[in-house]
């Protein structure tokens, strides 16, 4: 693709899907697989929330959304990963480098290593502009104090000369918010955006995003521990474990029929999943590092319904489901008649 003249907001991109991507990760010398037949799909104007707990591959999965973690030894087993139908892995470097921030953007979760503390807040802004907009000297300064003011920087001229150490958790968040916005993507990427921060600023935070989503119509994915901010946020969900998707479906469907046992067990019926804020509950046992994965459903070992055939390797049409919700689980079926009347 020629990444420069497909202009993002003219509806030209469609989604962003990883079909069937499987990863590996260096461990121990060798490589093993740490996301399994992952398969997502981000479309203008949705928030797909991905949760799990920690150590499920949901970093790795958003991070394959612009091919990065190659340079951290992360492999391609399988799979593709697809812009509008075309494959991020027959793009040349070029193509590559304005899709990263041109099209699809990426908002950390540490605000202060994702910004050069030697540079000032105004030349790393500019310096994404220059990359990615033809403009000239005043134009490039303009556009990043009109950025600033849009993620809620009153002074934004005199923010642009400060240095990352002299502004606050929130404010960097807001900083990398606006340099993720700089060339008007069509994608974000917002892996735990706002982990790190104090609750109220996590608050306003979570406000600004959900207004720049709504007004620029961006598709986002959305990875986080707090179910809280997916029910906030998201028009869809995916739960993920130990390297693979074992639910998938729109918020209301997840939130109202949580259907896979990790799903339920996530969720447990806590009121304080459903605040901004809340955290996943304890469950019992570990998530499986890769490697380690059992052969039969990865969950078998910490779920309460599992019997001796979860542990044999798990058939193809464990998927199911209906209306786009579906589960993979060998015991949904059976499960089905206690999960009406939605399903
Ligand atoms: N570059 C790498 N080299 C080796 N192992 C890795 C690498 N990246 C990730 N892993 C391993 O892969 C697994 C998934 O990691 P990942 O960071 O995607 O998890 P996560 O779901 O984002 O967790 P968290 O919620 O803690 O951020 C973990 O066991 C992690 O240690
Ligand atoms: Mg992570």
């Amino acid at each position: 693709m020629d990444a420069q003249s497909s202009a993002a907001n003219t509806g030209v991109v469609r989604s962003l899907e990883l079909r069937e991507l499987s990863l590996s990760v260096p461990i121990s010398g060798e490589h093993v697989e740490a996301v399994s037949k992952v398969s997502l799909m981000l479309k203008p104007g949705r928030v797909l929330g991905l949760v799990g707990e920690s150590g499920c591959g949901k970093s790795l999965t958003a991070q394959a959304m612009l091919r990065l973690g190659e340079h951290q030894g992360v492999l391609r087993e399988g799979g593709d990963i697809l812009l509008d139908g075309e494959s991020l892995f027959s793009m040349d470097q070029e193509s590559l480098r304005h899709m990263r921030g041109g099209y699809v953007s990426m908002i950390f979760q540490e605000p202060m290593t994702a910004l050069n503390p030697v540079f000032s807040i105004g030349s790393q802004i500019m310096e994404v502009i220059r990359i990615h907009l033809d403009m000239n000297r005043d134009e490039t300064t303009a556009r990043a104090v009109k950025l600033l003011h849009d993620v809620g920087m009153q002074d934004a001229e005199a923010v642009l000369k400060q240095y990352p150490d002299a502004l606050s958790g929130g404010m960097r968040q807001r900083v990398l918010i606006a340099m993720a916005m700089a060339a008007d993507p069509a994608y974000i990427i917002a892996d735990e955006p706002t982990t790190a921060l104090d609750v109220s600023v996590q608050k306003r935070i979570i406000q600004l995003l959900r207004d720049l989503q709504r007004e620029r119509n961006l598709g986002m994915l959305l990875v986080t521990h707090d179910f809280g901010l997916v029910a906030e946020l998201a028009d869809d969900v995916a739960v993920m474990y130990a390297g693979q998707i074992v639910e998938s479906g729109s918020v209301e469907q997840i939130f109202n029929n949580p259907t896979h046992p990790y799903s339920r067990a996530l969720m447990g019926c806590r009121p304080e999943v459903s605040e901004p804020g809340g955290s996943l509950p304890v469950i019992a046992g570990q998530v499986p590092p890769p490697g380690s994965w059992p052969s039969g459903c990865h969950f078998a070992k910490r779920c309460p319904l599992a019997d001796s055939v979860c542990l044999e390797p798990v058939p193809v049409d464990a998927w199911s489901g209906e209306g786009g919700h579906q589960a993979r689980c060998i015991h949904v079926e059976e499960k089905l008649p206690e999960l009406e009347p939605a399903l």
